[in-house]
């Protein structure tokens, strides 16, 4: 296969990222650089590994999961189909997180996946530690691989438990802050998301019916385990605003809306 067949394979899945992905692939599957591939463009790029990796795209497997590393801030994650793709939208989390955060900061991260935003903040903030959690082992184990893959793992803490339920696992424990992105899409909205989307883990992106149960719960049951001053950093989707105000003022909070980079509002910032 030469390098306009791959582009063309690729062009009917991805459209006008075809382009990157081709790079994405020739660099992990070849033993070609994408820039010597360019100016060779007549080089036969077939190798066992390539073939598979397209097969898998063309079967709308995300290239992220097919290439089982992604990066997110400025660390990388090893992702499988047991965990959420980082997303660059929950970069902003982490962002406020690593300027909010007292000095030697103890912070929670439900629903952690991936580990994303307790690893990252980790990584930029050598002074704090974390506890990481999420209901479902293999996505813990992910969490946790990708800790030590990025060096905090003497700092994260994984713990694996139901955060609509088992909330009494912390019993006796305060945080300076609660960081959360949890699944919070509604089941009409899944339905309308992309076959890559949906390859995701259905558990990771289901909030309830209306969107809100993940964060209802939290505000609600959590608070009890924050530290004077101690704050919730939530990422919300961009039509939550007004019902984070609204469920934030219900549990006697304050709440600040912050923006991502596409100028959606992204992030809730709840103090007392
Ligand atoms: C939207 S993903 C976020 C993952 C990661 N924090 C990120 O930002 O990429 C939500 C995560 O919540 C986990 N989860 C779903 N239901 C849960 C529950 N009841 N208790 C704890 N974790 C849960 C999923 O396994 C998934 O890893």
């Amino acid at each position: 296969m030469k390098y306009n067949e791959l582009l063309n394979r690729l062009y009917v899945i991805s459209g006008e990222e075809s382009e990157y992905e081709a790079r994405v692939l020739i660099e992990n599957f070849t033993k070609f650089s994408y820039s010597y591939v360019l100016s060779n463009r007549n080089v036969e790029l077939s190798s066992s590994e390539l073939l598979l990796a397209l097969e898998k795209r063309e079967a709308r497997i995300p290239l992220q999961y097919i290439v089982g590393k992604w990066d997110f801030y400025r660390q990388t994650y090893i992702v499988n189909e047991n965990c959420l793709i980082p997303r660059s939208d929950t970069e902003i989390l982490v962002e406020k997180a690593v300027e909010l955060l007292p000095e030697n900061a103890h912070f929670l991260d439900l629903c952690t996946g991936s580990g994303c935003i307790a690893v990252s903040t980790l990584a930029e903030r050598g002074d704090t530690s974390a506890i990481m959690v999420d209901k479902f082992k293999e996505t813990l184990e992910i969490a946790k691989e990708n800790a030590i893959l990025n060096k905090v793992e003497n700092r994260a803490c994984p713990m694996l438990f139901d955060v609509l339920t088992q909330e009494n696992m912390l019993d006796d424990m305060t945080f300076d802050a609660i960081l959360s992105n949890p699944p919070y899409i509604r089941p009409e909205v899944i339905e309308t998301l992309s076959e890559e989307v949906k390859k995701e883990p259905y558990a990771a992106l289901y909030g309830g019916e209306d969107g809100l149960i993940f964060y209802n719960k939290i505000v609600s049951s959590y608070s009890k385990f924050l530290k004077k001053d101690g704050f919730f950093l939530f990422e919300i989707g961009y039509d939550q605003a007004d019902d984070l105000i609204r469920i934030a003022h219900e549990n006697g909070f304050n709440c600040l809306i912050f923006k991502d980079y596409g100028n959606n509002d992204r992030v809730a910032y709840l103090t007392k």
